[in-house]
Formats: structure tokens, C-alpha cells, sequence
């Protein structure tokens, strides 16, 4: 069985299904209706909790307890991110971040939200937006910014049906063509959110506009940069050359603990159960880091792709209009 030792207000967010709960505080004085003879599972939100009820439940005869290593957090980071990853108690200044995966499309969206300002933007909104505005709404957060990372070819996306929807501003690179209403960032210009801010990397490549974002040390990088492998160059204006440059003279320069949040999962190589990952471990396994020559790299981008989708031109045409 699993047991939930979070206090009440973690609950409100997310927990296992068919969970027991008991917060930590009341299981010493409740641990007699928990089973000697059945394996418990112990969980928390960061795994501390549960390792601290663990000890409580061995020293009180029960032999077959176990705690959840890195709690519902961790689960949700490696195994399903469908499960809200935020916390109702936040540090001050702490970020909130929230996955979005498609699986029709392959594509993640992502929401980051500032708890004690209210603030939140969204990057790479996907066609439907429901699920952000619910979100948006439960948690009563104001959205400041939709924010994307390139002009999307393999998908219609959500940013012009979020910005009727909330009002809030479109932002894109400097060297987007975009023909509706934006605002445009350029290298090192930043967007807040709350009290952090996101800081724009100018990744030409996959797309002339790509941007990638920098959150402290979370980077969003688009189709850039993907879990395993990196996003293709031979849709719309995309340039081997450019990818190359952007991955290694700016990506690979980043610190390798810097967590990658890639816009897609799925293609190609990328491993479909892993939606996050690190600079270190890119660099040690994807494919397209591997190569460290230009031509090696243009002959990798050139070769093995799937054939373009049929219908690239138009999406790309209504993703701008
Ligand atoms: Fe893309």
C-alpha cells in the first residue's frame, strides 16, 4: 500500500490513487491501523518526510516499509508527468513548474508561475489550452506572458487562442516573422515572472528564430536542444550550420547541472519515458552532442529523418498569422 505522510494542503494538488493518508505529525499516535503483513510505501513531496516516517515505522515493529526516494516530485519528474510537480507551500522566491505533455503530438508545454506574486507564463502552448487555463484558474495565477520558443512546423499551437482567451502578450525572438501582434526579445533580454526572470538565449538552427530560455538554471531549449538527440534542421528556414554553432558555442557552455526541458519527447531518438534531463547527461549520451565536427553534424542532420510532414507549409503559415 501507499501512504501519503504530507500535510493536508499537499493533497489539494495531487497523490497516488487508493493512497492511505496520514500526515507525519499524526503517525505516532496512528500507526496501529496500518497492515504488519503487507509492503507500505511511504511517500512525501521531497522524500525526507518519508524517510523520517520510515524509521518511526520500523523502530514500531513494522518490517516491510519503504520511503518513495526523491517523494512525488521525483515520480512526477521521471515517471509521469501528468502529476502537478508544485508545492502549496513554496520557499519565498522559489518557481513553480508544470509539464504539459501532448501525447498526440509529442510536444511538452510548460507553465512556470511565481506562487507569492500570482504571476505566470506559459512557453509552447499546445492547440488546446484547457488544461492551462484550468491550471491557471485553480491556482488563480495571472498570466504575464506566452512565450514561444520558435515557430512550430509539426503543429498548430495554442498562443493566439491563449492570447484571446487571457489577453495575455505574445512573445517570440527578435527574428521571428510573425505577423500578429508580439513582442519581440533579443539575446540577454529577460521577462519576469514574479520575482524572477527569464533571460532569452538567441539558438538559431532548428528554426532563424529559435530562442531558447533560461530560468535560473533550468533551460527550456525548444526543439534546440532534445532529450537524446536535437531538433531537426530540413523543415521551414532551419540551418544545420546554425544548430551547430547554437548547441556548442552556447548550450554545451552552460554548467553541466543546468536541467534541460526540451519542447518535444519522442522523436527520433529521444527516449519517450524521459521528459527532463541535464546538460551533463546530454553531453555524455545524446547522439547530436556526440559529433564533434561540422560535417559529421550536417551529415547527421541530413540523414534518417522521418519524411517531412505533408502539411508543414500550412501550419507554419497559421502559427504565424
Ligand atoms: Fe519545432
Amino acid at each position: 500500500m501507499l501512504l501519503d505522510v504530507r500535510p493536508m494542503a499537499g493533497r489539494k494538488l495531487a497523490h497516488f490513487p487508493g493512497d492511505r493518508h496520514i500526515p507525519l505529525s499524526q503517525l505516532g499516535r496512528r500507526f496501529a491501523r496500518l497492515p504488519k503483513d503487507r509492503l507500505i510505501v511511504v511517500y512525501c513531496q521531497f522524500g525526507g518526510h518519508a524517510r523520517e516516517a520510515v524509521g518511526l515505522l520500523l523502530d514500531r515493529g513494522f518490517t516491510y516499509v519503504a520511503a518513495l526516494e526523491g517523494g512525488l516530485d521525483e515520480y512526477s519528474r521521471v515517471a509521469d508527468p501528468s502529476i502537478p510537480r508544485y508545492w502549496l507551500t513554496p520557499t519565498a522566491g522559489e518557481l513553480v513548474l508544470r509539464q504539459f505533455p501532448r501525447t498526440d503530438t509529442g510536444c511538452l508545454a510548460y507553465l512556470v508561475g511565481d506562487p507569492t506574486e500570482g504571476e505566470a507564463v506559459l512557453i509552447d502552448p499546445g492547440i488546446d489550452v484547457s488544461p492551462y487555463l484550468q491550471v491557471l484558474s485553480e491556482a488563480h495565477w495571472k498570466l504575464d506572458a506566452i512565450i514561444e520558443t520558435h515557430t512550430h512546423a509539426d503543429h498548430l499551437a495554442g498562443h493566439h487562442e491563449l492570447h484571446r482567451r487571457t489577453g495575455a502578450p505574445i512573445v517570440v525572438g527578435v527574428r521571428s516573422p510573425a505577423a500578429y501582434p508580439h513582442r519581440a526579445l533579443e539575446e540577454g533580454e529577460t521577462l519576469r515572472i514574479g520575482h524572477d526572470e527569464v533571460e532569452v538565449l538567441e539558438t538559431p538552427g532548428h528554426t532563424r528564430d529559435h530562442v531558447t530560455l533560461r530560468v535560473g538554471q533550468t533551460l527550456f531549449t525548444g526543439d534546440t536542444l532534445l532529450i537524446g538527440s536535437c531538433g531537426r534542421t530540413d523543415l521551414g528556414d532551419g540551418n544545420p550550420d546554425l544548430l551547430y554553432r547554437s548547441l556548442h558555442e552556447k548550450i554545451l557552455r552552460l554548467p553541466d547541472e543546468t536541467e534541460v526541458l526540451p519542447a518535444h519527447y519522442g522523436t527520433r531518438h529521444a527516449l519517450p519515458e524521459r521528459y527532463v534531463s541535464t546538460l551533463g547527461f546530454e553531453k555524455a549520451t545524446n547522439e547530436a552532442l556526440r559529433l564533434s565536427t561540422l560535417e559529421a553534424f550536417r551529415q547527421y542532420m541530413t540523414d534518417g529523418w522521418p519524411p517531412k510532414p505533408a502539411d508543414f507549409d500550412r501550419i507554419v503559415g497559421a502559427n504565424l498569422r
